[in-house]
């Protein structure tokens, strides 16, 4: 169902944090996708390689899928906005619905590092569709699996068990990246339970580097106005509290 794959940037390799993404020319230079496609970062290495999860869906992402081992590919990266990082090392919560839990594995890297506890609950409609590979399990302290159907893990939604979970472990941050749903969802829990929420939202991009406004999200800034912000600048990581998940998709 997903494929992977490894692609050597070099030295940019360095600048790139967890939440950020990639946007890839997709198609050949004759092609017709003029179209950038955009794919979460999944984890970077020292070696000059980035890792992304790629679920072949619609002509840009199969091509990409296609591309046979040692293509070339033109891409522009790091783009977005990151996760931020606790100062202190709490227990976080990492929730990843279908390929939204590509971004997680680097970012339970870095939040291992610094000496956090990292709880992971990954959701899917069925077993195909969650992405858990083994090597990214090791860096995550306990890891749940929930899909709608009962083919893998427990049977329901990843957000139905969450509030129990946080009270549990002491969860002092949520990060999430995954349908918009999901993330409206989990928000409300953020809220509920007074913690904060980062997630990574992924609405469909055009330019992917600001110009376009085809990425606009409603958020409310700190005098309680609703603004548009771009999700490729001013995201994908966003404080999912402020995001009027209700009034996404209407005029402002
Ligand atoms: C930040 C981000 C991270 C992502 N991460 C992943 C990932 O890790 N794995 C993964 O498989 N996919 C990811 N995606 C989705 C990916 O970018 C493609 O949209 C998806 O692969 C489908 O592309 P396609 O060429 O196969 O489909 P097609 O249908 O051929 O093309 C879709 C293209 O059209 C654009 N588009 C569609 N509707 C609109 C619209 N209303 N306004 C502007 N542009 C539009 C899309 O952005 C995309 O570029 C991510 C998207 C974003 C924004
Ligand atoms: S995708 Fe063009 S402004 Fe965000």
């Amino acid at each position: 169902m997903y494929h992977q794959i490894v692609l050597e940037v070099g030295e940019v390799v360095k600048y790139i944090k967890p939440g950020n993404f990639i946007a890839i020319s997709v198609g050949g230079e004759t092609s017709r996708m003029v179209l950038r496609r955009a794919f979460a970062i999944s984890r970077t290495s020292d070696r000059g390689t980035v890792e992304l999860i790629i679920a072949p869906y619609g002509s840009g992402s199969k091509w990409l899928c296609a591309q046979s081992e040692g293509s070339q590919v033109d891409v522009i990266t790091p783009l977005g906005t990151a996760f931020g990082i606790p100062t202190e090392p709490v227990t976080a919560l990492l929730v990843g619905g279908g390929y939204g839990s590509a971004p997680l594995f680097g970012l339970a890297e870095v939040l291992k590092s610094r000496g956090c506890r990292v709880i992971m609950a990954l959701g899917a409609s069925t077993a195909a569709k969650i992405y858990a590979p083994i090597e990214g399990k090791r860096a995550v302290t306990s890891l749940k699996i929930f899909t709608e159907d009962g083919t893998a893990g427990e049977s329901g939604r990843v957000t139905d068990s969450l509030p129990q979970l946080i009270d549990e472990h002491d969860v002092r941050v949520i990060y999430s990246c995954g349908p918009m749903p999901m993330l409206e969802a989990l928000s409300g829990i953020a809220v509920a339970a007074d913690i904060a929420h980062q997630c990574a939202v992924e609405e469909s991009m055009a330019c992917g580097v600001g110009i376009c406004m085809t990425c606009v999200l409603p958020v409310k800034n700190e005098n309680g106005e609703v603004k548009n912000l771009r999700s490729c600048i001013d995201g994908p990581v966003m404080d999912g509290e402020f995001v009027q998940w209700h009034m996404v998709g209407t005029q402002l």
